[in-house]
């Protein structure tokens, strides 16, 4: 079967669909029928509404659910701000101030793990453009954490949705719309304001997120390719309710808002909800799942075969974000250079690896829990080893990127790189440029010499 062998078994039940209209109840009889909002819903609950477009959005981008819970989200005391010195998304609490944005390629070594910090604390702002108080762009994170979250608290990000990319460890995440298992090969997305708590069942984890501060992901066009193909809209699993019943210990409520943290008390679990339908809601999915698809004759396709999910821009094909996989796959192309080709690239690349060797570096520089990022128009390619085996080895099918997952957050955007990313966390490589490209070599030789 084509789905990823995983260490961790699968603890919880989903349902399955991207974007479809789910509904589910975790006490029969708890939807209420028809009605979303009747004077007295079943139960005793209370009905609440979470939007993740305008009420007016068209239709076909439209997503609202419908919360079915013991007390309303709004039930807690005021949000006071946390020291911005156990919070790492923003530096000196100026998320914006800081990004430097540089032509250089940009390579780092594997982030450390850091058994010190929970989910919370763990987020490291990496790179971004945007700002999320006018919902435009996006933040790269690299988070390493040892610590499950408190067991009464719950985080939130009300700048945007998570896309999170487990490297390494196990997250068994508490939501208030159900549970999701989430392990290495597998990604999942928390939409902006859910209130979720991260355990850690198997030991430090460690991994990138992408947050998009517009819209939400989507399925990319499958244009000519026709309806079936890379993502298929059945792999995405869905949290079924699940519900705690607590009225009656303090739990804390983080919220990310702009980059900075607050916390508020309340006396109640905020997962409480004992029923829920809509089309919004949290969601992952396993790569091992993807349809990849190539060339068959000659040369590739560009990489935009290999998107995930996008997430689109205000122009037509042109996307704030894609999440692109480089999966495990055949390469059968005749008379072909097979590696990615040299480019100049409008958009910027930001590149993690899961596991394994990324087919396009050889060199060894770009491994597990490390990352690159090649800004708009910064040229790249494949390095030295790598041109130098492609150009010359025999063109017979061949697997490659077996046991491997390299990924790309890729977007319109010029990406600027933080303080810590540049200079804290001392994982740049000041060699890449060195290692990969400055050793190519002139090939050209004039007709007839
Ligand atoms: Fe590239």
């Amino acid at each position: 079967m084509p789905t990823t062998t995983f260490e961790t078994p699968e603890k919880y039940e989903y349902q399955n669909g991207f974007d479809s209209y789910h509904e589910t109840e975790a006490v029969k009889g708890a939807l209420p029928i028809a009605a979303n909002s009747p004077q007295k819903p079943p139960y005793g609950l209370y009905a609440e509404k979470l939007s993740g477009t305008s009420f007016t959005a068209p239709r076909h981008e439209n997503k609202q659910s419908w919360l079915y819970r013991i007390l309303p989200a709004a039930a807690h005391e005021p949000f006071e701000p946390r020291e911005s010195s156990s919070f790492t998304t923003n530096s000196e609490n100026k998320p914006h101030d800081k990004f430097q944005q540089i032509p250089n390629q940009l390579r780092w070594d594997p982030f450390d793990l850091d058994e010190k910090v929970d989910w919370v604390n763990s987020l490291h702002l990496v790179a971004g453009a945007g700002d999320p108080t006018i919902k435009s762009g996006i933040g790269v994170f690299i988070f390493a954490a040892g610590r499950s979250m408190d067991e009464h608290e719950a985080f939130y990000s009300a700048d945007g949705d998570f896309l999170i990319v487990l490297q390494h460890g196990v997250l068994d995440i508490v939501t208030e719309f159900g549970n999701l298992l989430v392990r290495p090969n597998e990604i999942t997305v928390i939409p902006r304001g859910i209130r979720y708590r991260i355990s850690l069942p198997a030991g430090p984890v460690r991994g990138y997120v992408l947050e998009l501060y517009q819209g939400h992901f989507r399925l990319p066009e499958l244009g000519p390719i026709g309806s079936n193909c890379l993502a298929n809209a059945r792999d995405f699993q869905v949290p079924v309710a699940a519900f705690e019943e607590d009225t009656s210990t303090t739990w804390h409520i983080l919220a990310k808002f702009n980059g900075r943290l607050f916390s508020a008390k309340q006396d109640h679990s905020p997962f409480d909800v004992v029923a829920w339908h809509g089309l919004y809601y949290p969601y992952k999915y396993d790569l091992g799942r993807f349809n990849t698809i190539g060339s068959i004759s000659y040369d590739h396709p560009d990489p935009s075969i290999f998107t995930v999910l996008t997430a689109p821009s205000d122009h037509g094909g042109t996307a704030v974000a894609d999440f692109v996989i480089f999966p495990p796959r055949w390469l059968v192309q005749e008379d072909t250079f097979r590696p990615p080709w040299y480019h100049r690239n409008t958009m910027s690349e930001f590149m993690g690896l899961i596991h394994g060797q990324y087919d396009a570096k050889m060199a060894g520089g770009f491994q597990p829990a490390g990352a690159s990022l090649h800004n708009v128009m910064s040229a790249h390619g494949p390095d030295a080893a790598t041109f130098e085996k492609a150009s010359t080895v025999e063109l017979t099918p061949a697997r490659v990127g077996e046991g491997s997952m390299a990924f790309m957050f890729e977007s319109c955007l010029m990406v600027g790189v933080t303080d810590w990313g540049l200079q804290k966390c001392s994982k740049v490589q000041e060699d890449y440029n060195a290692e990969s490209w400055i050793p190519l070599r002139p090939r050209f030789k004039r007709p007839g010499n």
